[in-house]
């Protein structure tokens, strides 16, 4: 079954071609990254429906700068050129590019010239807000276009040519610094390239569950299960296709934060009555990990272990074809994307990995999803919002975060304080404003009093930050109240702990876990 309708976001290297196509998809039209270089010949057999360019960081005047196969221009698909794309457009109907001294950089009040198309619908408000990021700009407005608006500082700042359906903006209008972009990019989508917005969760899952049941027919599938949202949401995909010939195998490996492994068995097997196979191997996981103090050693264990238990439990249930996996859109642009700040990932030894070893063919239904359409399918499929709205969790679990060596003991003592913080930022209705939140068990002792008692105990760390996407992160300005009580209620309840510290570092310099 092909997709009736796409939008194609050109990448040439810019640090927000992802939120480009978040915002398309926002306004529920499906819409892909390509990189630049791809063939006009491939863009045709796609058929989009209109095509974004991306900016970049690039000067149009680079010797090497990235410029895609002008043929593009002609094709009399609609086009949108987004700030280096917009001087893209310029340099391909020769208008004069001014090279800049220097770059614009922040916010800027657009003077809106023509309310037609781009602008239409914005009558009210003539002046908007938007957000700079450039060197050149356009120094005229080329043939046959028409000046839409412009800035104090960059005259041109949007053109259009209505005959030609191309048009183009200096500013971003994806980012969260122009309030009104995504209506200039709604307006493009639905007035000049005529979309249709019927990109939804449900389409998706009926879409996806049909090309899953005509890929793997009645052969057998299977997925590692760790409760995160995305083996969550693909499992629930999967089953929804293929029923009986899918099995999960969850392998708990003691190192959960307190009731996931009970959470997973009840939402699963009990709610959705799946195949799951939950495998306590915990013994396992802990008597290897007993004496192990560096975080990559703890990686490297988990990762061999998980991968042996399941391959036997995989073993047990006779011939299997298909592995399904969580991917998400953007690991699988990332691993392709054109060079530029976009490309620059951290990857990790990912526990619940592919087992090579076992030769099974991939099913990877949230390949094409963000994060969040991830979390409005699980909503639609009926996840509970427990599992839907989830802070992720590190494959390795609590063994990066009970720094130094991993015991029954420091586990115990950890998930305890965990499960108060988390419980404490719920109560006060914080939890869905945090990208991540847990505790760290410190591998410190430090003095303390209770009672007449002089005490020589643990410290645990606080660790909450807000993200986009993890790639980058500041630390969450929690309200002193809470912190002051979950301060109190662990040190008071968690027998073994007399200090709480909070952390306060963004990312980069650290990182959001501490190991
Ligand atoms: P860092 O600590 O690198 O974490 O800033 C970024 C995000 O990745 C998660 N993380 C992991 N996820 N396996 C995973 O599946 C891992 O080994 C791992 N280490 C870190 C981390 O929780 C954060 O969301």
């Amino acid at each position: 079954m092909i997709r009736q309708e796409k939008v194609i976001v050109l990448d040439f290297g810019a640090q927000y071609s992802q939120l480009i196509a978040r915002t398309v998809r926002e306004q529920h039209v499906y819409c892909e990254i390509l990189p630049y270089t791809v063939s006009v010949d491939t863009l045709l057999d796609i058929a989009p429906k209109a095509i974004i360019l991306s900016g970049g960081p690039a000067s149009i005047y680079d010797e090497d700068s990235p410029k895609c196969d002008p043929k593009i221009f002609s094709l009399g698909v609609p086009v949108l050129g987004i700030c280096y794309g917009m001087q893209l457009i310029g340099s391909y109907e020769n208008a004069l590019i001014k090279q800049a001294e220097k770059r614009e950089y922040g916010k800027a009040i657009l003077r809106i010239e023509d309310f037609s198309d781009l602008f239409a619908g914005f009558e009210q408000k003539g002046e908007i807000q938007v957000w700079m990021s450039h060197g050149d700009s356009l120094a005229g407005v080329p043939v046959g276009y028409w000046l839409l608006a412009g800035t104090q500082n960059c005259t041109v700042a949007a053109i259009g040519s209505r005959e030609k359906k191309i048009y183009g903006v200096q500013f971003h209008p994806e980012v969260a610094h122009t309030p009104l972009g995504y209506k200039v990019i709604a307006n493009f989508l639905f007035s000049v390239a005529g979309c249709t917005p019927d990109w939804t969760p449900s389409s998706f899952i009926e879409e996806t569950t049909q090309i899953i049941k005509d890929t793997v027919g009645n052969n057998k599938a299977i997925c590692g299960l760790s409760g995160g949202v995305d083996s969550s949401v693909s499992a629930l995909l999967v089953h929804r296709a293929i029923g009986d010939n899918f099995t999960c195998i969850f392998v708990d490996h003691g190192l959960l934060r307190k009731n996931e492994a009970a959470s997973v068995e009840e939402t699963f097997r009990v709610h959705h009555k799946m195949n799951l196979i939950a495998v306590d191997a915990a013994d396992q996981f802990l008597n290897a990990l007993a004496g192990v103090i560096d975080p990559e050693r703890k990686r490297k264990i988990i990762g061999e272990i998980f991968i042996r238990v399941f391959e036997k439990e995989a073993r047990k249930l006779g011939r299997v074809s298909w592995l399904v996996q969580g991917t998400l859109y953007p690991d699988v642009i990332e691993s392709g994307s054109v060079k530029g700040p976009s490309a620059t990932i951290k990857t990790h030894h990912n526990v619940g990995g592919l087992p090579e070893e076992m030769n099974l063919d991939l099913i990877e239904p949230l390949r094409e999803l963000f994060k969040d359409e991830v979390r409005a399918v699980g909503r639609e499929l009926g996840l509970p919002e427990q599992i839907v709205g989830r802070h992720p969790s590190p494959g390795p679990g609590l063994a990066v975060r009970v720094l130094g060596e991993v015991t029954r003991q420091r586990l115990d003592i950890l998930r305890a304080s965990d499960d108060i913080f988390i419980s404490e930022i719920n109560r006060d209705g914080l939890y869905d404003e945090i990208w991540q939140a847990f505790a760290v068990l410190l591998p410190v002792q430090s003095v303390g009093v209770m009672g007449d008692e002089r005490t020589y105990d643990n410290v645990i760390a606080l660790r909450a930050v807000t993200s986009r996407d993890g790639m980058t992160a500041d630390w969450y300005r929690m309200p002193q109240e809470t912190l002051s009580r979950i301060s109190n209620r662990i040190i008071n309840e968690v027998k073994g702990v007399n200090r709480v510290v909070y952390d306060i570092s963004s990312k980069p310099p650290a990182t959001i876990e501490w190991e």
